[in-house]
């Protein structure tokens, strides 16, 4: 399955979602999960983030293995997200920002 991972964190496009042929993409707060039971490994999402923040599942980048295990526990808990909607007035300020775990909010 292809994984979102930290650059996502408080950016939150939300333009993977439009793309999605199975509407895979489960909504938090300031974060978006796959379901890897629902992912169809088409890779059409990762090229659509703004913040490359999508990666297939053995390409996510070093240190942010922890992303494929909390894509699969939060699309169980998220409701699921099918239209963009606007991201947040500060994502663009977010973007890139290193270390943005702690601001995962569940
Ligand atoms: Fe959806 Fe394809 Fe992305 Fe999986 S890889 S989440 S099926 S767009
Ligand atoms: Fe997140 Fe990128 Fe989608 S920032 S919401 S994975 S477009």
């Amino acid at each position: 399955a292809f994984v979102v991972a930290e650059n996502c964190i408080k950016c939150k496009y939300t333009d993977c979602v439009a793309v999605c042929p199975v509407d895979a993409f489960f909504e938090g707060p300031n974060f978006l999960a796959i379901s890897p039971v629902i992912c169809i490994d088409c890779g059409l999402c990762e090229p659509e983030c703004p913040a490359q923040a999508i990666f297939q599942e053995n390409q996510v980048p070093a240190g942010q293995e922890a992303f494929i295990g909390l894509n699969a526990e939060l699309a169980l808990l998220w409701p699921n997200i099918r239209e963009v909607k606007p991201a947040p007035a500060d994502a663009d300020a977010w973007n890139g920002i290193a270390d943005k775990l702690p601001y995962l909010e569940t």
